[in-house]
């Protein structure tokens, strides 16, 4: 996503005079190999068709006022206020569209992330994508997504770079999953859906991103000769090599329902796609987003993402961040492929206006859609001074930055993330009731993670000391306060007149006879906070915690019979710990936000009931895992990076259920203080004749409105069998019949629903299923299609807890 650390940039962009290699020189295709295709490199991969030309928006499904007035707009400007309009430069936000004071147009702020607003003072870090995915809570995704809308627009800005649904999870080391929400694509289309619903109904732009691919970090960009004036590319980016219905099935899923939820814009990813960039991929833009989905906003970069002019502008790119207009140097030192460029391509014929002015159209339309022509808030002045991406000494202009300072709009969002951080939280092991903790009054704390940071409010670095509530890069926070673990358990404690004692330094405590540590006796509980750190433009080494912590846990547990472990960590964690005897409960909390302690001590202490559920799998070893990013690219061919998706449908459960590998926490598993039943399945279609095939409906923000028709439901009967009040989260695991085609997953999640239920209480729970949900996308007639046959229903509380079964078919005969 968008703006990176100035001491990375350099590292990360290039760095002068990029040399336009653009493929305008090579006809309008938007293919970018520089060299000929090497068929035996690239294999049944490796070529993008051109779609061509662009299409024209025409704000169909509901944006068709704005999309007049948008129009009406475009008609006043001048080719040079065009250039203007499609092209960032430095200013107060992370991205800026110059305003034109003549038209009353007063610019656009562009601003990270997906969990907080990042350059800002006073505003609230809300919990990470995983946390949020965790809740499969469709309430709390909407409600987090509209409170932080709410903090965007009181700061003025115009655009959340936020949510993210690329990276999917493809790989369980990939240094960005902790930004979007699962590896599972159904899950994830929720989490988009809600999250864009609740910025868009603040007023604020949401930014599906990163479009699409953007599986790993390693050589997500281009290697350029660091010894050439001239931006020499050594080595092209990564090319994800994606299959047509695995791209439909997996990893385009969530960015379809980002289309239906009418996100505003999108982001195009760094790295390439079948070997063509993915800013001027014409494919994946203009066939598949614009005209398959039927997106009607814009598409604008990841930063620094654009490799070309023409062939980005006819390849569906509408927006260039974070720009530069012209060979003047932005912060980087990068003259930009728009700006002055784009002037040119109209001028010199290559390209047409009307091209432009689809581009300004697309990008207006949601402006007066969301009424941010009406009184809408300044850019906060102090967000000019936070600003490190665009320092105040770039900028060419005079921003104009009026309004109260330092703004504080938080209002009461901090009671909200407590609860949304309380809710993400999943119970993995409970033995012997060790939790919900009874009031003990002798408590021992372990570990690195409990206490303050030492070293700042912006979480750009795994330090040692200090608990992690987020990862690094772009889609980080900076707290304005922060309850640590440490400090709520000393709370509670003091509530129950315990005695707590603590130990923050992992080195010690991992060579230490704890016995010695602690006075007068064993505690009567340990619980050790263990964290694992991931940032933008870097993949993950390892799944084990950071910090030595299997040997922080280890240690105690040796010596303490009640080890409670929780973990801080961007995902995915081998916990080889949850076999210790000792270790009687383990609670997975992620990156909950800046109520973290609180949070943590809701569930510990049973206030509240743990309902969260993994949204992925945790293995016994990391080699369990297939899909790996690409690395380790030793040969110095400027193609050599070459992922394939050769795994297709089978990433994380699909990939586990598939080859019947024993796992030890399964997606969708999570513990409750109380106990589920689920029984009494039953099904019926929701209409008197299905066909296989959709009806041939004009394509609306979604694609044929008819893939998302309830065709069949499902309900299922959930009871309260324990003894405490809890939420269960029944969930609706569906398996195509055998005449879908080969590669198709053993089930996959196609429903879920969050309810509260009383001991003893029972409810009917009902899945609507729509037809995408019951289909495979045929890669020959190019939609989805209901196969013929008997499919499996099966609903439980996770993905291998299946409580009961039934089978029908879907399409009449
Ligand atoms: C294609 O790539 C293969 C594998 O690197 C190489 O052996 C072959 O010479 C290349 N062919 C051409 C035409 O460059
Ligand atoms: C990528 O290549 C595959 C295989 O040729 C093709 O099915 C798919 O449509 C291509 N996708 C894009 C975005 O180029
Ligand atoms: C877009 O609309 C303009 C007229 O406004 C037309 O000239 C142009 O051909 C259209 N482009 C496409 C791709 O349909
Ligand atoms: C850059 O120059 C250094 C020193 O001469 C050399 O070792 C290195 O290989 C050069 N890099 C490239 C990509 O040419
Ligand atoms: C056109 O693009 C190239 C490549 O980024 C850049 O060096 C040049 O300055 C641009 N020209 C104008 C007029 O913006
Ligand atoms: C037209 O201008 C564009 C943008 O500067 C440039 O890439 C292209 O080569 C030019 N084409 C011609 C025919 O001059
Ligand atoms: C600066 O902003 C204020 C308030 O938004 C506005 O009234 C004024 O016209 C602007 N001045 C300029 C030079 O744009
Ligand atoms: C942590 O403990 C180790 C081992 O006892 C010690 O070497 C190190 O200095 C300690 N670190 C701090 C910050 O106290
Ligand atoms: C569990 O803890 C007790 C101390 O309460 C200790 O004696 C025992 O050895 C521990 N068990 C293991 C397997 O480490
Ligand atoms: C754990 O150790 C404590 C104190 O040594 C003892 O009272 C308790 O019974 C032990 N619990 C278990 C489950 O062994
Ligand atoms: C690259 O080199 C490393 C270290 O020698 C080796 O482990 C790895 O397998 C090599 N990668 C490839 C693709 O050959
Ligand atoms: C499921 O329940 C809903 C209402 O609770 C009902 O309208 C529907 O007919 C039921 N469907 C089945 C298949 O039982």
């Amino acid at each position: 996503m968008a703006s990176l650390l100035p001491l990375v940039l350099p590292l990360l962009l290039p760095s002068v005079n990029a040399q336009a290699y653009d493929s305008a020189e090579r006809g309008s295709d938007a293919f970018s190999y520089v060299q000929p295709l090497n068929t035996t490199i690239l294999g049944p991969y490796g070529h993008s068709p051109a779609v061509l030309p662009s299409p024209n928006a025409t704000g169909v499904g509901g944006w068709e006022e704005a999309f007049e007035r948008a129009k009406a707009f475009v008609a006043e400007l001048t080719l040079e206020e065009k250039a203007i309009m499609v092209t960032g430069q430095p200013g107060p936000c992370v991205g800026n569209i110059e305003p034109i004071e003549r038209l009353g147009f007063n610019g656009l702020c562009l601003q990270d992330g997906p969990l907080s607003n990042r350059v800002a003072d006073y505003v609230s870090v809300f919990s990470a994508g995983v946390s949020a995915a965790s809740t499969w809570d469709k309430d709390i995704l909407f409600e987090r997504g509209l409170l932080m809308g709410k903090e965007f627009k009181a700061k003025g800005a115009h655009v959340a770079l936020s949510p993210v649904a690329g990276p999917l999870g493809r790989s369980a080391y990939s240094g960005r999953n902790w930004e979007g929400f699962s590896p599972d694509p159904y899950l994830t289309g929720i989490g988009m859906y809600q999250t864009i619903m609740g910025h868009q109904a603040a007023g604020v732009q949401a930014t599906a991103k990163h479009y699409i691919g953007n599986e790993q970090e390693t050589q997500r960009n281009p290697t350029y000769n660091p010894n050439a004036t001239l931006n020499t590319v050594v080595q092209e980016a990564l090319s994800s090599n994606i299959d047509d219905r695995t791209m439909h099935e997996l990893y385009l899923w969530p960015f379809a329902d980002a289309v239906k939820a009418g996100a505003a814009s999108f982001m195009c990813a760094y790295q390439r796609l079948n070997g063509s960039y993915a800013c001027e991929n014409s494919k994946a833009q203009n066939g598949i987003l614009k005209t398959e989905l039927g997106f009607q906003g814009y598409i604008m970069s990841d930063w620094g993402a654009v490799h070309s002019g023409v062939a980005s502008v006819e390849g569906g790119l509408d927006m260039n961040m974070p720009g530069g207009l012209g060979n003047y140097g932005t912060v980087t030192g990068v003259g930009s492929y728009f700006g002055g460029n784009i002037t040119a391509m109209v001028s010199n014929g290559t390209v047409p206006e009307s091209r432009i002015d689809d581009m300004i159209t697309r990008i207006m339309a949601p402006y007066y859609f969301l009424g941010q022509d009406k009184d809408y808030p300044t850019v906060d002045p102090s967000t000019g001074y936070l600003n490190t991406f665009s320092p105040i000494d770039t900028w060419l202009r005079d921003w104009n930055l009026t309004g109260p300072s330092s703004r504080d709009v938080r209002e009461n969002h901090g009671e909200r993330i407590r609860q949304h951080g309380a809710a993400a939280t999943i119970l993995l092991k409970n033995e012997n009731n060790a939790l919900p903790l009874k009031a003990p009054k002798s408590i021992a704390i372990f570990g690195n993670d409990a206490a303050e940071p030492t070293q700042g409010q912006l979480n750009q670095q795994n330090y040692e000391y200090g608990t992690l509530i987020a990862g690094g890069g772009s889609g980080t926070g900076r707290a304005t306060y922060l309850v640590t673990p440490l400090v709520a358990m000393q709370e509670q404690a003091k509530e129950d007149n315990a005695l707590v004692q603590y130990w923050l330094n992992n080195t010690l405590i991992a060579n230490s006879d704890v016995r010695s540590l602690w006075i007068p006796k064993e505690p009567e509980v340990c619980v050790v906070f263990l964290k694992t750190w991931a940032e933008e433009a870097a993949d993950r080494e390892s799944l084990n915690v950071d910090w030595d912590g299997n040997e922080v846990v280890k240690s105690v547990a040796d010596v303490c019979n009640n080890t409670v472990v929780v973990t801080h960590s961007s995902g995915i964690n081998l916990l080889p710990f949850a076999d210790h005897p000792n270790v009687t409960a383990i609670v997975a909390a992620h990156f909950p936000g800046q109520e973290s302690g609180n949070s943590i001590v809701d569930i510990l202490y049973g206030k509240v009931n743990p309902s969260g559920k993994l949204p992925y799998t945790i293995a016994f070893n990391g080699s369990d895992y297939n899909a790996p990013p690409t690395t380790a690219i030793n040969t110095t061919g400027i193609d050599d990076w070459q992922s394939w998706f050769d795994e297709k449908l089978h990433i994380d459960y699909r990939y586990f259920d598939a080859e019947d590998i024993a796992v030890r926490y399964e997606f969708g598993y999570g513990l409750s203080y109380t106990t589920f039943n689920a029984s009494g399945i039953s099904g019926a279609a929701a209409s008197e004749s299905i066909t296989s095939e959709p009806e041939d409906l004009p394509i609306v923000p979604g694609g044929n409105p008819a893939y998302w028709e309830t065709v069949y439901t499902v309900n299922a009967t959930v009871s309260n069998s324990g003894a405490v009040a809890g939420h269960a989260i029944p969930q609706l695991y569906v398996s195509l019949p055998s005449s879908a085609p080969e590669g198709t997953p053993v089930r996959q999640l196609r429903g879920f629903e969050k309810i509260y239920l009383e001991p003893g209480e029972e409810q009917t729970v009902c899945f609507e299923l729509m037809r995408r949900d019951l289909s495979y996308w045929d890669v020959v007639s190019q939609q989805w299609l209901i196969p013929t046959g008997s499919f499996g229903f099966d609903v439980g509380f996770s993905s291998r807890d299946l409580r009961d079964r039934m089978e029908a078919t879907v399409v009449s005969s």
